[in-house]
């Protein structure tokens, strides 16, 4: 069986190979893509990793696979368009098509709007087993309004009159999510780390506590220190040795600031009892 809260260094098939069928709750990840960056052992046969992806996913499970296009000849690639098509052909459910806006995208010169977006693809092996939504305030709240009810349906709920109803407190937040692109301490030299409140609003929303989070391309280790301190246990896969020393860095600073809050608590639960 393979060992949890740990980080491999290796291809991810050779992670997968020795994970059980319908294990792993969550994925959250970000592939290389279109050779945009130069990564240390570059290797990535979508099809195959996305087939185990499928395989080691628990029933119930999501995969949120985060990437873009590269422009080549004046064209986008289209890439992650055809890998979502491939996930849904080998049965994941597309979910949510979640869009990562980037606040501070990097200005570039072409002919074209700045491309200030990556695809968050939400895929589900059937119905999500968990959704905890992050809401927000409603500008409306407690406002009363009249629902008219079409005939058609008032008379087949024999219920021929209108209705009230009150704006709730919150609402869904809505599938954009908005951070800076930046890298945190740490991270420096990692190319690509993904927004750490990003790894996080997709932890939270889509796992419990003690639920096991898999991250195929860990690069600097933003999803395996997002599930340490959300109290989920993590499994990661990445290739360069160079980027796995950067990942046991931030586990170590993400095990001391999860120290630090127990020992807070106890503190507090002693001062407490006094
Ligand atoms: C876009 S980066 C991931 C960045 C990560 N989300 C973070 O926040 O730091 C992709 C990573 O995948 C790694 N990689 C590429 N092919 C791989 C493979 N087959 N197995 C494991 N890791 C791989 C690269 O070395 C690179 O660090």
């Amino acid at each position: 069986m393979i060992e949890i809260n740990k980080n491999y260094n290796e291809s991810n098939l050779e992670t997968m190979a020795r994970m059980p069928d319908n294990f792993i709750d969550l994925t959250v990840t970000s592939p290389p893509y279109d050779n945009l960056r130069e990564y240390k052992g570059y290797s990535f046969p979508f099809e195959e990793i996305a087939n185990e992806l499928y395989r080691v996913t628990k029933k119930g499970g999501v995969v949120v696979w985060i990437v873009g296009d590269a422009t080549n000849n004046g064209s986008e690639s289209g890439t992650s368009f055809k890998q979502a098509l491939y996930f849904m052909s080998i049965g994941f459910n597309l979910h949510d098509t979640m869009i990562y806006r980037k606040l501070n995208p990097i200005p570039l010169t072409h002919n074209r709007y700045e491309q200030a977006f990556e695809y968050m693809f939400v895929f589900s092996k059937g119905k999500p087993n968990t959704f905890n939504p992050i809401k927000i305030p409603c500008k409306t709240a407690g406002t009363v309004y009249n629902i008219k009810r079409p005939k058609a349906i008032s008379e087949a709920s024999k219920r021929d009159r209108d209705e009230t109803m009150t704006t709730n407190n919150t609402k869904y937040k809505d599938n954009i999510f908005e951070y800076c692109v930046g890298k945190k301490q740490g991270t420096q030299t990692h190319p690509a780390p993904f927004p750490e409140e990003l790894a996080n609003d997709q932890i939270n929303t889509w796992s419990n506590e003690g639920d096991l989070v898999y991250d195929p391309f860990m690069g600097s280790g933003t999803t395996a220190k997002m599930s340490i301190l959300n109290n989920r246990n993590w499994i990661g896969s990445e290739i360069s040795s160079e980027y796995c020393n950067i990942i046991e860095e931030r586990i170590k600073i993400a095990l001391e600031e999860k120290r630090k809050e127990k020992d807070l608590q106890a503190q507090t639960l002693f001062g407490n009892e006094m």
